[in-house]
């Protein structure tokens, strides 16, 4: 190992001597619209599978795709010694549509606009896939012995419905010392953090039909029931819109409280209400007090009404009874919530209060418990603080993604997370960016990171 390359002043001069190889990866990921949700987008996804493939080629690794149920996923590596340790690195390709008006340009044109690249899928997460995979170029180029494999899953963003069936086929060639994922946020420039827990998530819609068609609300309405008016009292009365409090009895039975231990680390973690609200520009909150803010975000489950559909919606007022009407919801989860006895908790108040209500469950994912100790993550905080100068927080991340839990179950190793995306990144969001400050100096972390693991002892 040839540690005059595993400085940071040399590890900052590989980053400079990548960058255009860096945006032209980038580039390349990013111009193509892999969006999982859509299936329209199906033949894009395959597409993005090959991309990924001649990446690792292109720069001499390894990589094959391999078939699921669903969406493929990518193994690409760099050295396949059996004496060495192996670390393998998990990000998605795929990404969420980008149908938002706001968007400033075409959101699957690439745009470098100086030091910050846009466009769907930069920061989520194609930008840290990238920046990890040049790291490891750095820690190989450098000699150091280690197995890296990546792992690039193309269904994250609906819930990775396929990816534990596929993971199961192949889990044999995915034997590995422990995971790292870089899909997450820190809580601003300069302070970074790595989650210690991730939310679980569990959708589901309520519909309910109650004529054949829009009626004259003057013939029949006052005696017509109103599907839509049903599902908003039965949605108020299983949470209050207000505060968010959620009204099913036993919904937070489960809740694991924060340790004091976790909230004294996000106390200090540097995140503050102000920064929060310019970051994603909102204009209100439940709370203005920041603990209150990341217990509410990081410990707390949620229920979520994300879309009402029903009745007339065009200009002016159609007075009729609407015949049928929607709701979807989603619940956030925590350690230690079940899935299967929230839905059963959620399905028996419907039936209680209104049996016409129909309730179709989605694709759930279960909350996910981290590690904050060991040389694992020790090598995570070591990373963090010698590549960008700041020490890292182990705080619990508000979102959820599929593949963690399933990769601990199924692999039997654990998962850390070396994540490079910052708020004002906008995760989904119109404009969604990523930039050279994170990249670069996300290169140095990898790059050390890996350095770090390989002198761990194999257990
Ligand atoms: N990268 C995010 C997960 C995430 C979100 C981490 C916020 C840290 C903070 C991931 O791509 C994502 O968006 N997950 C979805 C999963 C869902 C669509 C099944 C999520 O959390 O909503
Ligand atoms: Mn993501
Ligand atoms: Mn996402």
């Amino acid at each position: 190992m040839n540690l005059d390359l595993l400085t940071r002043e040399a590890l900052a001069a590989f980053a400079a001597d990548h960058r255009e190889a860096f945006e032209a990866e980038l580039r390349l990921l990013v111009e193509i619209p892999s969006v999982s949700a859509d299936p329209a987008h199906a033949a894009d996804v395959r597409r993005c599978a090959e991309a990924a493939r001649n990446l690792f080629e292109r720069h001499g690794g390894q990589a094959e795709i391999l078939e699921t149920d669903g969406n493929p996923f990518i193994h690409g590596w760099l050295g396949d010694d059996p004496g060495l340790s192996t670390i393998t690195v998990y990000n998605h390709m795929d990404v969420q549509p980008a149908n938002e008006p706001e968007w400033t340009a075409e959101p699957f044109n690439f745009v470098v606009d100086g030091d910050t690249y846009r466009g769907r899928g930069s920061t989520d997460d194609k930008g840290p896939a990238v920046t990890a995979f040049f790291g490891a170029l750095a820690a190989k180029k450098a000699g150091v012995p280690l197995n890296i494999h990546f792992l690039w899953e193309l269904e994250e963003e609906i819930g990775s419905p396929n990816f534990a069936g596929g993971l199961d086929k192949y889990k044999d060639r995915f034997k590995t010392d422990a995971i790292v994922v870089s899909d997450t946020v820190w809580i601003t420039r300069g302070k970074p953090s790595t989650p210690a827990g991730l939310r679980g998530l569990k959708g589901f819609i309520l519909t309910l039909e109650t004529a054949d068609h829009d009626l004259h609300s003057g013939v029949v309405g006052g005696a017509a029931r109103n599907p839509l008016a049903e599902l908003i009292e039965l949605v108020s009365k299983m949470m209050d819109g207000n505060t968010g409090k959620v009204k099913i009895p036993g919904f937070y039975k489960e809740v694991v409280k924060p340790s004091k231990k976790e909230l004294a680390g996000w106390a200090t973690s540097g995140f503050t209400t102000e920064t929060f609200m310019k970051d994603h520009m909102l204009k209100g909150l439940r709370t203005m007090e920041p603990l209150g803010i990341l217990k509410r975000v990081w410990g707390r489950p949620t229920m979520e009404v994300h879309g009402v559909v029903g009745g007339y919606t065009g200009p002016g007022i159609k007075s009729a009874v609407p015949p049928r009407a929607e709701v979807k919801l989603t619940c956030r989860l925590v350690p230690d919530m079940d899935e299967l006895k929230t839905m059963d908790r959620i399905k028996r108040f419907v039936k209680k209060h209104n049996p016409d209500v129909v309730v179709h469950e989605e694709h759930g994912l279960a909350p996910f418990k981290g590690h904050v100790t060991g040389p694992y993550a020790e090598a995570i905080r070591d990373a963090y603080q010698f590549a960008f100068g700041a020490a890292c927080t182990f705080t619990r991340e508000g979102g959820s993604i599929g593949a963690v839990k399933t990769m601990e179950d199924i692999l039997g190793s654990q998962v850390f997370f070396l994540g490079l995306s910052l708020p004002e990144h906008g995760y989904h969001a119109p404009n969604e960016n990523y930039d050279w400050e994170q990249a670069g100096g996300g290169m140095a972390a990898f790059a050390r990171y890996f350095q770090t693991v390989s002198g761990i002892k194999k257990q």
